[in-house]
């Protein structure tokens, strides 16, 4: 039988209860949060879709793995298992270990990157374009432009521009170009995936010009897939040699391994260079810890090893991306605009298009993710004019998806509570801020509805 019902491939083992509320109780807790999302204790959230980071469940397994855990400071026995797990899908020399991906990310272009040097991607995530001009370069995204476009349905909108990084290469010269980097799948883009294709370019370039080419994998798995589905040549192709034959493309690559590591905590750095290896070991040992465990803990290395095998199993993959296409394709056919086609992490709400009466300087996003916590306790991220302020190019509301987390119920609950607000979506009134930090201020600010009379008519 060819099943229709999307399956989750796994049983409950052991359940984390979740706590209703009322709407009364929510508009109480949103206005005591200053309707930043942010602010709200997770207790009070029904669905916590704010991000796919360290959020997923861990296997029996992985928890298995957890209580073989050597905790010694140096040569760690999980240390080699980790190594080994990571070797076996990314295949590079140099596996260094890091609490998250933004350490592996500082300590990269620590080593790399200098004032005047300019770095390529498709998109940078912000922790990776902060942690480039923290060096005093130049984050550059060069991203195709079908990526650009939301409703535009094409089957690898994280594709890189291969004639802008060319053009890019002539103008600068190859000195000015320390490294090149292609983040898969593409998160601020709306978790779109690159073709192998695209990757096989890129990398073309690179070597031509001698430029390191790195990945940014925190979603590398959900990416294999995407090609499996969607690129010629691949349907018989597992999900793991379609991961190592993309990274044979490059010289190493950062990794969170909170997303497909299936970790709650964990990232690492590699590269195929011995000196680089060497003065980031150097840096690691500064600030994170020696380079058999790099501020993680034996067991949590242990997670990680197990984890990235459980990510790219085929059964896993059919579930993770169906669902998320579910839910995406659900409240596109009820006229709800979303970033075309579902991405594999998160569905991309398109505020704009959806709240047409709320002009960016009133926030939609902002006010379209309160109303979701409003109706059904959902908890969602705005990626937009609150987030970027005026750099803002779109105004869109993401609905990460915890890896393991939430059953197919859930996600049907999720189409009602997004169908409901469709519905009364005229109703929705803008923000204004009442308080903002100089820098990152979305995790902080504090807002209040617009009064009636300066809102939508
Ligand atoms: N690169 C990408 C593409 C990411 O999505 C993230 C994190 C990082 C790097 C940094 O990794 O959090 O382990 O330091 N993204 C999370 C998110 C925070 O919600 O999208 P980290």
């Amino acid at each position: 039988m060819n099943a229709k019902t999307i399956f989750e491939p796994f049983r409950i083992k052991s359940v984390e209860p979740i706590r209703w509320t009322t709407r009364a109780e929510r508009e109480e807790l949103l206005k005591a949060a200053h309707y930043n999302l942010f602010l709200l204790p997770a207790d009070d959230v029904l669905i916590d879709l704010l991000t796919d980071s360290g959020t997923g469940a861990m296997s029996t397994h992985q928890w298995a793995a957890v209580m073989e855990g050597d905790e010694s400071y140096a040569g760690s026995r999980s240390f080699d298992r980790f190594k080994t797990s990571v070797q076996s899908i990314f295949g590079y020399k140099h596996v260094i270990p890091t609490h998250q991906g933004r350490a592996a990310e500082r300590i990269l272009f620590g080593v790399m990157c200098k004032k005047g040097d300019v770095v390529p991607n498709n998109t940078h995530f912000d922790t990776t374009r902060a942690n480039v001009e923290f060096t005093g370069a130049e984050a550059v995204d060069l991203l195709r432009p079908e990526g650009r476009q939301p409703a535009l349905e094409h089957p690898f909108k994280g594709n890189m521009d291969v004639a802008a990084l060319e053009n890019l290469i002539q103008r600068l010269g190859r000195e000015r170009i320390p490294l090149v980097m292609l983040t898969v799948t593409n998160n601020s883009g709306g978790g779109q995936p690159v073709s192998m294709e695209n990757a096989r370019q890129v990398s073309v370039v690179c070597r031509r010009h001698g430029i390191p080419l790195y990945f940014d994998a925190c979603r590398f798995a959900e990416n294999a897939w995407f090609i499996k589905l969607r690129e010629p040549g691949y349907a018989d192709r597992s999900p793991k040699e379609i991961a190592q034959e993309m990274f044979a493309l490059g010289d190493g690559c950062t990794m969170s391994a909170k997303k497909d590591g299936m970790a709650n905590i964990g990232g690492f750095l590699c590269t195929n260079d011995d000196r680089l290896a060497q003065q980031e070991k150097d840096l690691l040992i500064l600030t994170e810890g020696y380079p058999t465990y790099g501020g993680l803990a034996g067991r949590d290395l242990e997670a990680i090893a197990v984890g990235l095998q459980e990510a790219l199993a085929p059964d896993y993959l059919r579930y993770r991306i169906a669902s998320t296409a579910y839910l995406g394709n659900h409240i596109a056919a009820a006229g709800v605009p979303i970033v075309q086609p579902p991405g594999g992490h998160a569905v991309y709400l398109d505020a704009r298009a959806f709240l047409p009466h709320i002009p960016p300087a009133q926030f939609p996003g902002v006010a379209l993710a309160c109303e979701l916590y409003l109706e059904g306790g959902v908890r969602s991220v705005e990626i937009g004019t609150l987030m970027f302020a005026a750099a803002a190019q779109m105004d869109l509301v993401r609905l990460a998806i915890p890896r393991r987390v939430y059953t197919q119920s859930h996600v049907d609950y999720l189409v009602e509570v997004i169908l409901e607000v469709w519905n009364h979506r005229d109703r929705i009134r803008g923000m204004k801020l009442t308080y903002e930090a100089p820098f990152l201020r979305h995790f902080t600010a504090h807002l209040e509805p617009v009064s009636d009379g300066a809102g939508p008519h």
